[in-house]
């Protein structure tokens, strides 16, 4: 696939296959893409948590309570430390901007290895936050599953935006 067909495949999935976990050589392709992601001043101010014992996924899935997550073999949650990340002098901090980059990053390298994601954020944060035993500081950004789309996965037959004349401005 080449980068455009990537961006074009990549789409929520909302149905796995339980009985596919992806392999760990590929899981560190995945995982090579949130570690080599630009942040701010470079501070790379995020953990990358790669869940597929089944203690650990007991634990972390009713964090979202939904059939998909829980037919998901791996869930990958990102998190980062505002305290490590860069600020601009009227005090904006870079964390969620860098952490969404590096999400994205994972994202589309799985879609590029077939691997189905959807980015979540409305999960429980208090459930994810006991289950991984994170400190005071420490913010939960993002989780996605990763696994196969199952058979019966209808991929969309359309990407439903705004159109170009809504969303560019030439100037
Ligand atoms: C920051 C962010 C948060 C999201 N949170 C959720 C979520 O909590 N649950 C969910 O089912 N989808 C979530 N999504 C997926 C969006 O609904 C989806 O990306 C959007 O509808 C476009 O569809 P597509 O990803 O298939 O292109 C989220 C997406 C983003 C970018």
């Amino acid at each position: 696939m080449n980068f455009n067909e990537v961006l074009l495949k990549r789409e929520s999935v909302r149905n796995y296959d339980p009985a596919k976990p992806v392999d760990i050589d590929t899981l560190k392709i995945i995982l090579e893409a949130g570690r080599i992601s630009p942040s701010a001043a470079n501070y790379q101010p995020w953990e990358f948590w790669l869940i597929s014992s089944p203690e650990m996924l007991e634990k972390v899935k009713p964090c979202y309570e939904r059939q998909w997550i829980a037919d998901a073999p791996h869930i990958l949650v990102v998190t980062g430390d505002q305290n490590q990340a860069w600020e601009r002098s009227d005090g904006f901090n870079s964390l969620q901007t860098d952490l969404a980059i590096a999400m994205h990053q994972m994202v589309l390298a799985a879609t590029n290895e077939g691997v189905g994601t959807c980015w979540v954020t409305n999960f429980k944060p208090d459930i994810l936050r006991k289950a991984l035993g994170l400190k005071e500081t420490i913010k939960v950004f993002g989780i996605t599953p990763l696994g196969y789309p199952h058979d019966n996965f209808t991929k969309r037959t359309a990407i439903m935006r705004k159109p170009m004349e809504a969303v560019v401005i030439y100037c």
